[in-house]
Order: structure tokens, then sequence, then C-alpha cells
């Protein structure tokens, strides 16, 4: 069985490391030995330190290898669309079965490589690009085939989590912990794709299509990130017994016309924590599946790091190897559903609101006008004075408000109203909270 490799960067590398010390393993497993065909990097000559491989199978032909004869799996750890999804494209057309950690290109055009695995009878697996070496695309796709998924809740960005756990942990603000993530290596030199939420995004439109049996894309999902997230805000939560985490939400639900939908969102939220995605700390990841016979199912591990990831490409390749012995490949995407994809403004969740107001008779009542105005019910009321000094008439105060569940359009426009107010000074933070708190 011979593989084409493309990338041998943090995951490639461990890629190779893996195919290496577990080779007589690997072999016995699938029934043939496996070897490297090629290696498809940018810069052939780049020091790779130890790397147990031989250095004349580095390539910068990627389209070269993949068309040689002799090869039979390409294990795709570039990263990006293209040239990614040509070369893809091409491997699958050819009939060649692929692995793949891409989930920016699953994301953005996963449909092109499923109709070219249909096209060419070629396996596209893809374990790696959700969630590191957590086992968890191939339970949605297998294991949970014969059951109806309602909802996944994850924390799927491992960047992120370790910055938001910090925040908790220490005090520290967005940047210092930012800064200390880049320091341990969690964070790229760009930390955009994370701390921004497109990292998640993606990965939470793959979760979405798998677990509902429907195409989302990175588009369809709606996306916010971690930036304005405030040492305020975690101490709001802490108060509340909660914390703050980058939540991946994807949900069915009904339209006006009672036809199936399915929301998928990423963005912070409040938890509380007693919830199971509370204690998730560091850079870990954790997916919340909730199923309707097997009930709730919790997937917790490494979902970042080049030697977790090559853990679950060697899984797939393991896989995709075995089923060209055996002369098959598994069912391509199960898209049958074609649920429409339902717009933020109609996610139900709720709220967490800090306002700044003067401290005057009326203000309360005025406050809660605007809640009632847009039809969203109050769960709790919090009021202490203003920047924690000594309370007294005429000062401002603080006002925390936290709402029963409602569309997020009428959460939006009530918070909308309330930074309109003069008795409002200023809106501190809007949350979102999830998860019962
Ligand atoms: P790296 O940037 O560390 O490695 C990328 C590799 O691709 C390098 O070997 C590079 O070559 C090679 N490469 C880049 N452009 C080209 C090109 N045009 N032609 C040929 N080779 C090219 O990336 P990672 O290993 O971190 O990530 C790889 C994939 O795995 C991405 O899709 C990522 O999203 C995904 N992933 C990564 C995780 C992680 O923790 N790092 C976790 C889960 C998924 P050279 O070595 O010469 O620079
Ligand atoms: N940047 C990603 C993270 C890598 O922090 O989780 C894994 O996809």
């Amino acid at each position: 069985m011979r593989l084409a490799l493309l990338g041998c960067g943090t995951v490639g590398s461990e890629v190779v490391r893996l195919l290496h010390t577990q080779a007589a393993d690997l072999a016995a497993r699938i029934g043939a030995p496996l070897e490297i065909a090629g290696i498809a990097v940018r810069r052939v000559g780049r020091d790779r330190g130890d790397l147990p491989v031989d250095p004349a199978l580095f390539t910068t032909d990627p389209l070269g290898l993949i068309k040689r004869d002799d090869v039979d799996v390409v294990v795709e750890v570039v990263g990006g669309i293209e040239p990614a999804r040509s070369w893809l494209v091409e491997a699958l057309r050819a009939g060649k079965s692929v692995v793949t950690a891409n989930k920016a290109l699953l994301a953005e055009d996963g449909a092109a490589l499923h109709d070219a695995a249909a096209e060419g009878g070629a396996d596209l697996y893809y374990e790696a690009s959700v969630a590191g070496a957590i086992p968890l695309l191939r339970p949605l796709r297998e294991s949970l085939h014969g059951d109806r998924i309602n909802r996944v809740t994850g924390i799927v960005n491992g960047t992120t989590n370790f910055i938001l756990s910090a925040m908790d942990a220490t005090g520290a603000g967005f940047a210092e912990a930012l800064d200390e993530a880049t320091e341990l290596g969690y964070a790229e030199a760009d930390p955009t794709a994370d701390v921004e939420g497109f990292d998640a995004a993606a990965k939470a439109a793959i979760l979405a299509s798998l677990a509902f049996h429907t195409r989302v894309t990175a588009a369809d999902v709606h996306r916010e990130g971690i930036t304005e997230v405030t040492v305020a805000d975690m101490a709001s939560a802490k108060a509340m017994g909660c914390t703050i985490k980058l939540l991946c939400i994807a949900a069915r639900g009904t339209d006006a016309a009672g036809g199936e939908t399915v929301s998928v969102r990423v963005h912070p939220a409040m938890i509380p924590l007693t919830h199971p995605l509370a204690s998730v700390g560091d850079a870990f990841n954790a997916v919340f599946v909730e199923a309707e016979a097997a009930g709730q199912l919790m997937f917790y591990g490494r979902g970042a790091g080049g030697a977790p990831t090559a853990s679950a490409v060697l899984g797939d390749v393991v896989a995709v190897a075995r089923n060209r012995l055996a002369g098959a490949y598994a069912a391509s995407e199960s898209a049958y559903a074609d649920l429409s994809v339902r717009p933020m403004g109609e996610a139900l969740t709720r709220y967490h609101i800090s306002l700044d107001v003067v401290d005057r008779p009326g203000v309360l009542q005025a406050v809660a006008g605007v809640f009632a105005r847009h039809d969203v019910s109050i769960a709790t009321v919090r009021q202490g004075p203003a920047g924690g000094g000594p309370a007294g008439r005429g000062e401002d105060a603080d006002l925390v408000i936290v709402t029963h569940v409602a569309p997020d359009a009428a959460l939006a426009a009530t918070v909308g109203e309330l930074r309109g107010l003069d008795i409002v000074r200023s809106v501190a933070s809007v949350l979102r909270v999830e998860g019962g708190a």
C-alpha cells in the first residue's frame, strides 16, 4: 500500500514518525506494508531534524506525485483551499483514496470532494479535521447512524479554550492570555483564525453536516470570536456560577411552516460550572452530542498538535488501506436531509447583559419596559454600585440582567434599544448564556 504524503509540517512530520515507529503493527492490521511513495512540500531543502525518512522522497510536485501509478492513497496535511482542492479532486477522480485534515477546505467546498470521491469510487476520510485526536467523525458517520442526533455542542478550538481557561483561572485579560498561548506554542503567529472563530466555524460546519445528514458550509455558520471577552465578563460569569467558553452549537429546529431546519453558530457563551463542558480546560477539546436513543454522549481529548492529529490521520489511513485491499470503499456522503439553515435571528438563546445605568427612581422600570416591548422575559436582575464603589442616590449603578430563552433577533433589538436610552450610560457587555445556567 503506497502513500503520497502532501505536507510535512507539524502534522505531516508526525505522520512520518508514526508510519516509521508503528510500521510492523500497521502492516499487520492492514494486511500489507505501508510505504511512503513520496512527500510533497514547499521547500525540499528545509531542515527537518531527525525525521526517519529518505530525503530523496521529497518533491515540490504534488500533482506529479498524486498521478503516479504506484500511489494508492493520498494523505493531505498542507491545508488551505487551493491548490489542495485541485489535488484532492484529481486524486479522488482517479480512484485514489484520500485522507485529509483540511477543515478549511471541507467546510468551504466539501461537496467538490464528496462528488469526486463518488465519481472515482474512492474513500474520503477526514477524522483529523475536527477535534484532532478525538474519535468523533467516525462515531457520527458510523456508530450513530441508526440514531437521530438533535444537538451537538462543542469546544473545538484548543487555542481559544486555553486563552479563556487562563482568563478564568488567573484573572488575566485577553491580550495577556493570548501572549501566554503564543509563548507556549498553542496560538500561531497570526492567531486570527482561532480567536475570531473561523477555525471553530469550519469545524462546526463539518459536524453539522455529518450529524444532520445535510450540507452546511462555513458561510452558513454564525461566527463570533473571543476578542471582546473582558475580565469583567469573566468575573460576572463567576458570580453566576458560570465560566465562559467558545462554543460551537449545531441544533435541529423547525421554521414557521413546520419545516425542519438546522442552526449552526460559534460564539462565546456563559455555561454553568456544572455543565460537562465547563471543566474542559487548557487546550483540550470536547464535544457533547445529544441523540434521541443514545441520550447524551461526550467526546474529550486533545484537539490539536502534531502527534494527536497524526494519530487520527493514521487511523483513517488504516481504514482506507483495508478498504482498498478488500476492493471496497465506504458509503459516500449522506446529505439526503437537505435541511435549510436557520438565520441566527431565529436561534433561541439567552442573554446576560451588563449595563451601567443612572441610579434614580424609575430606571429599573424603564429598562424592564424595553425587554417587555421586545417580548423578552427577564429571568434575574442584580443591581450593585457602579465599579463596586459605595452605593447612593444620584450615582451610577451596575445592572446585570439575565433573560429567559428568546429569539436572538429579539434579544439583539432589546440591546439596541437599551443603548439608545439616556438613563443607560453604557452597555458594558452582552453574552449569550447556554446550558441551563
Ligand atoms: P504546517 O504549516 O505545519 O505544514 C504545512 C506543510 O505543507 C509543510 O510541510 C509545507 O511545506 C507544505 N506546503 C505548504 N504549501 C505547499 C504547497 N503549495 N505545495 C506543497 N507543500 C506545501 O501545517 P500543519 O501541519 O499544522 O497543518 C496541516 C493541516 O492539518 C491543515 O489543514 C490544518 O488545518 C490541519 N490540522 C492541523 C492541526 C494542528 O494542530 N497543527 C490540528 C488539526 C488539523 P514546507 O515543510 O516545505 O514548508
Ligand atoms: N488552531 C487549532 C486549535 C488547531 O487551536 O484548535 C486544531 O485544529
